[in-house]
């Protein structure tokens, strides 16, 4: 696509995305890198998020047009002991980044967020009209993301107010995009599988918990599809179609590498299904992830989103695909 197209070259003000070195900020860094955008990647050497002074600093210093903030404390467990820190970079940090872009003529905030704002209240898929928490049924990490939802929320509510009475057609917008089971280029579920089964004969899956494994690649595509939209702000769920368990999603994978000359000896029947209760961990998980992709789907489809709508299975498969070509190679 080229950056004309993409309708952010005439601005002056860059798009800046915090959290460059993730498994969604790489793939902002692919996407991105290749147009004629001018385009700030930052890590954390570049701009510390449990930082006030450090991120209105680097606001005021490249004054973005776009924020993308793909940054987040994401270490769910270690969340739990340490909820300044977790607070901070979730809650404090996109809250600010919101204050500042609200105030910037057209300018867009787009956010992840995740299905551990929803703590089980609900057996089927949830609607980004459902009422997140409750929060005491939350992991520290969930409230903390919540808590960036509802600071991001509340900051654009109250600009509008002022922005209404003077020119609408240049009220910024934010996009907060709810997203599970994210695997890309860096540590995550799938490729926590694959190195096991290459390592252990037996292994055990907790197959209690359901949601939809989504791709950072796609889900860069996916905010800077919305950021160059004419959609309404708000709260969407980005998530492939589908849904599966961990244990499901163990069995696909594996199988798919075996299909692919991964050597692997590994027998899917040898992935034991087990129940959440009995793989304890310090941060309650969901059991129930599901995540109800309609809003995003329409929206997307309106403009003219150019990729078919994606279903998880074939996410999957085409990123273990790659995963054993390059492991093949090295
Ligand atoms: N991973 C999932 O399964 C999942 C599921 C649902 C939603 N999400 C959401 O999706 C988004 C992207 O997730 P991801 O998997 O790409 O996360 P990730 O791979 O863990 O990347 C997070 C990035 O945030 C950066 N970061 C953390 N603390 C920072 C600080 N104090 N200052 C500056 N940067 C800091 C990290 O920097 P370093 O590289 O230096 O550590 C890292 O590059 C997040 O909002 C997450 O909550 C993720």
């Amino acid at each position: 696509m080229s950056s004309s197209s993409f309708g952010f070259s005439s601005y002056a003000r860059p798009i800046v995305v915090f959290g460059r070195d993730g498994q969604v900020g790489k793939e902002f860094q692919i996407y991105l890198g290749g147009l004629n955008a001018s385009v700030v990647f930052l890590g954390r050497s570049d701009c510390d998020l449990s930082s006030e002074l450090s991120i209105t600093e680097t606001l005021n210093k490249y004054q973005p047009q776009v924020i993308i903030n793909a940054a987040a404390y994401t270490a769910v467990d270690k969340a739990e002991t340490q909820p300044e820190l977790a607070f901070a970079i979730n809650a404090k940090a996109p809250t600010l980044m919101a204050r500042y872009i609200a105030n910037v003529p057209y300018g867009i905030l787009v956010h992840y967020s995740t299905d551990y704002v929803f703590g089980d209240n609900k057996q089927s898929a949830y609607f980004e009209t459902d009422t997140a928490g409750p929060v005491e049924k939350l992991s520290v990490y969930g409230q903390s993301k919540l808590a960036g939802e509802q600071g991001i929320e509340e900051v654009f509510n109250s600009a509008k107010n002022y922005w209404d009475s003077i020119h609408q057609e240049q009220l910024s917008r934010y996009f907060i995009l709810r997203t599970s089971w994210v695997f890309g280029e860096g540590g995550n579920f799938i490729r926590t599988m694959l190195r096991l089964a290459a390592e252990r004969d037996q292994l055990n899956v907790v197959a209690d918990q359901v949601g939809v494994p989504t791709s950072a690649q796609w889900l860069a595509e996916v905010g800077m599809q919305m950021a160059r939209s004419h959609a309404e702000s708000g709260i969407y769920h980005a998530v492939p179609d589908g849904e599966t368990s961990w244990h499901d999603l163990a069995v696909f994978a594996i199988e798919t590498a075996a299909t692919c000359g991964e050597g692997i000896e590994f027998k899917p029947e040898n992935i034991h299904p087990i129940t959440a209760v009995e793989y304890p961990l310090p941060a309650k998980r969901p059991y129930n992830s599901r995540l109800n992709n309609k809003k995003l789907k329409n929206a997307l489809s309106r403009i003219a989103f150019t990729g078919k709508y994606p279903h998880w299975r074939d996410q999957v498969e085409r990123y273990v695909r790659e995963h054993v070509e390059q492991s093949l190679k090295s």
